[in-house]
């Protein structure tokens, strides 16, 4: 059978038992913050189990896309190395939601494996939790398995749980014997390739919660796993799932890209680890995940190093991971059309981030290398801590790659150094987002000793929604040296949260106001630091009013309802792998984080813009719908921020049909109220991480009133420039004229005797025509009687100037003859009065020979 008739046989075996088949999940779990990734089929499942959703059908059957990398299904070490372990596989399941149990499990399991698979009954074996008796009896009641080949195992192997909270219970695992005599008994739950597990029951009967305490469910479910890639190496025969057609093509295409066989043992490793990652890979980033700094992010990272590492093991240095995605999307584009459809992205992620994984490992492993120069000649053979942590943090070599590199070198890591540095560094960051917590400056969040009114609940309720005043009572307060602080029963002030920050504003108490200099949030309550003001002592129960400081607060409501818009603007120009990373909505600009591998373009920039402003003017309606149950949000498809805690109830936010999230800030009630929305720049943040910094409302006005004044600036710097061009001009041209002007006597000495009148021919370096006739005007007077004849080259073109003196002028001489005539030696022509013309030629290559004999022609021509 082909793997593609191995999944369908499984899931029409199921139809028949009237199991819905339903799609796998994405990979990328957005709605369970307690995940990275799908780990198993039932992720999808685990409201239903839990009694907090329902399903219209009570059996279902998929394949189900699944990632164990990080928590508590972690596999990433045995991949590639062994045969039999991925960090993505697909998970064919089966389950009862309070329908079927263990009597049904059982028995339809060792159907399919031995009655239409056909596999060797004496080479199964079962395990069962050590006091299910029920089980226990079961497999020997309803199957003819081997009564010996029925092992108990305590909780380690038998009790199956997703995560360190969640439904959760004792479970059965068939084994298969793959020993050549199929004795291999003693080898089950031993991690041998020869005896390993391919099918898990789990009966789901307890929720286990954080304390880590164990809740029996309402009702008991069945959940079960098989491991698809195990399965069909099983059914084709094959000693490795990477034998197996599921794996054997994207082999070969790394064999293609590598230029190396799939032999000996290091290169079938690397081959291994390379093919299943690069599934890895794909997979998530189709299902919306991106390499990045931090969570899944970074987990996607360093399994992208992990690859390309490996590739290097196999002589390739340049970005080669990314051709391998185009197989996949051959061999499981039918069943996953995503990773068809989202190809072009796929890739283009993975090579950015192959490209500056290899910048950066080229330094490291020098830097590597010097470490391990340095570690010998102190005699010792473990890298330090230090080290391994400044590899990680400045050439983001993850340790498993460092221990890697040590362990070929037969030296080892301090991984516990190592991780203490980690925690310091992750604490001075948590501090430092701590100290960034309150707004305006209230300083360190301190523990706050309120006194609480007797008689009320410490409950403050937000009314800030609607509102942007209330009068309030005083339920709780606390005061030292600097400050007072108060607890009210009801508040308009917005404590930051979900990147929008606190309020600004004021209480009045009497005929006294103290500023706000601060909010706290204390047991998820609002708190108010104020200074301490004259005549502001409100007590415990006396009423004030609170009052946020309305322009500021609108201004943010702008910019938050225009995140939104932004939000989903991206996601319709660039792509639906657009995440949010993160945002900062203030009164004067609002910051937007989110993922994404490349620069925007400033033409998508335009459309994004305009996109946004389109729906501005559009005015659409802006709706809250407050306290909505979880699932209920989920159902109407509201997008969420991966990262975030969510209660039971949410808060969304509604536009139009344009934008829907999960949101508790506060926000406008039309678009339109926004005004404008203008993007002021575009940058990168992180590897795969985009930063858009945006303005509104009148922030617009600002930015505009801004470029209009650098305008006005920039124009009265130009005319300046111009007039002082303007200027400068006149200055050459007299510095032209006057050194012209210098010359004269010397062209006088120069001139020719012609019976008693002088004849004076010169070529001059002038600006314009201008100066060489003021020049020609100078000449004539200095003659005192003769002819003068001045050329220039100006602006590519010959002009001549002829000057005759008034003696000769009566005498019946003309410039324009004497001029004319040399004029036309350079292929030109002029003319003007009797004592002075002017002529224009092309030909400056042939002026200095005319010029030479100028003197005669003018002869010449003044005879004639
Ligand atoms: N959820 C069970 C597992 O992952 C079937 O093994």
């Amino acid at each position: 059978m082909t793997s593609a008739e191995i999944r369908q046989s499984f899931l029409d075996f199921f139809r028949g038992k009237d199991h819905r088949i339903v799609d796998s999940a994405p990979v990328v779990p957005h709605d369970d913050p307690t995940l990275l990734f799908t780990n198993a089929g039932m992720n999808q499942f685990k409201d239903v189990f839990l009694g907090a959703g329902t399903r219209e059908y009570s059996r279902a059957a998929d394949t189900q896309k699944c990632i164990r990398v990080s928590g508590k299904h972690n596999d990433l070490e045995e991949v590639g190395r062994d045969t039999y372990h991925h960090t993505f596989f697909e998970m064919l399941g089966n389950w009862s939601f309070g329908d079927y149990y263990k009597r049904e499990a059982i028995s339809w399991a060792w159907e399919l494996l031995t009655d239409v698979w056909k596999l060797p009954k004496e080479r199964l074996h079962a395990t069962v939790y050590k006091d299910d008796d029920e089980a226990f009896a079961l497999w020997t009641e309803l199957t003819d398995i081997d009564p010996a080949h029925v092992h108990r195992f305590a909780e380690k192997d038998n009790f199956w749980e997703m995560g360190d909270t969640g439904p959760c219970g004792p479970c059965s695992e068939i084994h298969i014997d793959l020993t050549d005599n199929g004795d291999g008994g003693a080898l089950v739950n031993a991690d041998s390739p020869e005896v390993m597990e391919i099918w898990n029951l789990v009966f789901i009967q307890y929720n286990r919660d954080a304390e880590g305490t164990l809740h029996p469910l309402p009702r008991t479910h069945v959940d079960t796993g098989m491991g698809f890639e195990r399965i069909c190496a099983v059914l084709q025969g094959k000693k490795s799932n990477y034998d197996t057609d599921v794996f054997m093509p994207v082999i070969s295409r790394i064999a293609e890209v590598t230029g190396k066989t799939y032999e000996g043992e290091a290169t079938q490793v690397a081959m291994r680890v390379i093919a299943d990652h690069v599934r890895m890979l794909t997979f998530s980033i189709a299902d919306g995940a991106m390499p990045g700094p931090e969570g899944r992010g970074y987990v996607l990272r360093r399994i992208l190093r992990r690859a390309a590492r490996f590739g290097r093991n196999l002589g390739v240095r340049e970005p080669f991971l990314w051709r391998v995605v185009e197989t996949l999307g051959e061999t499981m584009g039918t069943v996953f059309p995503e990773i068809v459809e989202n190809r072009a992205v796929i890739e283009k992620v993975i090579r950015a981030e192959e490209e500056s994984f290899n910048a950066t490992l080229d330094r490291g492993l020098e830097i590597f290398e010097e470490i391990v120069t340095r570690t010998r000649d102190r005699g010792v053979d473990t890298v330090a801590g230090e080290d391994v942590f400044r590899l990680y943090d400045t050439f983001g070599f993850p340790l498993d790659l460092t221990n890697l590199l040590a362990g070929e070198r037969g030296m080892n890591i301090d991984s516990d150094g190592f991780d203490r540095l980690l925690d310091e560094q992750k604490e001075r960051s948590r501090a430092v987002t701590k100290k960034n917590l309150v707004h305006p400056g209230a300083g360190e969040q301190a523990d706050v000793p309120l006194s609480i009114l007797e008689g009320t609940d410490p409950v403050s309720r937000f009314t800030g929604y609607d509102e942007f005043a209330a009068d309030a009572r005083v339920i709780g307060r606390y005061e030292d040296a600097d400050h007072l602080y108060l607890l009210l029963d009801q508040t308009p002030f917005y404590v930051e949260s979900g990147g929008q920050v606190s309020d600004e504003g004021t209480l009045l108490w009497k005929d006294a106001a103290a500023r706000v200099r601060g909010l706290l949030k204390i047991d998820g309550q609002t708190v108010h630091i104020v200074e301490h003001a004259d005549g502001f002592e409100p007590a415990l129960g006396d009423g004030v009013r609170a009052e946020v400081t309305g322009r500021a607060r609108r201004d943010t409501m702008r910019n938050h309802t225009a995140t939104h818009l932004l939000h989903a603007a991206l996601r319709r120009v660039l792509g639906t792998h657009v995440q949010q990373a993160g945002s900062l909505v203030e009164p004067d600009r609002l910051r937007f984080d989110f993922s994404h591998f490349e620069k925007v373009s400033e033409a998508q920039i335009l459309e994004i813009e305009s996109l946004v402003n389109e729906k501005i003017l559009e005015g659409l309606p802006v709706e809250q719908h407050r306290d909505v149950p979880f699932e209920d949000a989920k159902t109407m498809g509201a997008l969420m921020f991966f990262g975030d805690k969510y209660g039971d109830t949410v808060n969304v936010l509604q536009i139009a049909d344009f934008s829907m999230e999960f949101c508790g800030g506060t926000h406008v009630r039309n678009t339109a109220e926004i005004g404008l929305f203008k993007i002021t720049s575009e940058g990168s943040v992180a590897s795969g991480t985009r930063r858009i910094e945006a303005v509104t409302g009148r922030g617009v006005r600002k930015y505009i009133a801004g470029l209009h004044t650098r305008l006005e600036e920039e124009l009265r710097v130009q005319e300046q420039l111009r007039e002082e061009m303007k200027q400068l001009e006149k200055e050459l041209a007299r510095a032209a004229v006057a050194k012209g002007t210098g010359q004269l006597d010397e062209i006088l000495a120069r001139a020719e005797d012609w019976n008693g009148r002088r004849i004076a021919v010169a070529r001059l370096d002038v600006g314009d025509a201008e100066q060489l006739k003021s020049l020609g005007d100078a000449l004539r007077e200095k003659l005192t009687s003769g002819i003068g004849l001045l050329a220039a080259v100006i602006d590519g073109k010959v002009l001549l100037v002829c000057v005759v003196t008034d003696d000769l002028v009566k005498a019946g001489v003309k410039a324009g003859a004497i001029v004319g005539s040399i004029a036309k030696k350079l292929g030109g022509g002029g003319g003007g009065r009797p004592h002075m013309a002017t002529a224009g030629a092309k030909d400056t290559e042939g002026l200095d020979g005319v010029l030479d004999t100028a003197a005669s022609l003018i002869r010449e021509a003044a005879d004639a």
